[in-house]
């Protein structure tokens, strides 16, 4: 069983990220984006499981919550981080994202 512990970091007010915005943080130096989906608040790591490409940097869509990567065109749902088409065939990380006082927050 695991033991490792959860840390929760602030994002931005929730009143800077609207829905169709997204925002990419950074946390122990790994890049996290962070998507205002038409009222979800969903959060991948934001690199690409294919060759690594800077995943949140793609063209997004906010009704069908999937991010494109830019460098070889994967499709990622940001619900579960699963790639809807090649040539990626890996998940990336999903993060839990919570308003806690009017403040976005990651769980990581
Ligand atoms: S690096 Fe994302 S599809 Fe290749």
């Amino acid at each position: 069983m695991s033991t490792e512990e959860k840390t929760s970091i602030p994002v931005c007010p929730a009143s800077e990220l609207s829905r169709g915005e997204r925002r990419i943080i950074e946390h122990e130096g790994e890049p996290i984006a962070v998507f205002n989906c038409d009222g979800d608040l969903l959060a991948i790591e934001d690199r690409c499981s294919h060759d690594d490409g800077p995943l949140a940097e793609g063209n997004w869509n906010p009704e069908e919550c999937t991010v494109e990567c830019p460098r070889h065109g994967s499709i990622f749902d940001l619900h579960t981080g699963r790639p809807k088409t090649l040539p990626a065939f890996q998940p990336v990380r999903t993060f839990t994202v919570e308003i806690i006082d009017d403040t976005i927050t990651l769980e990581v």
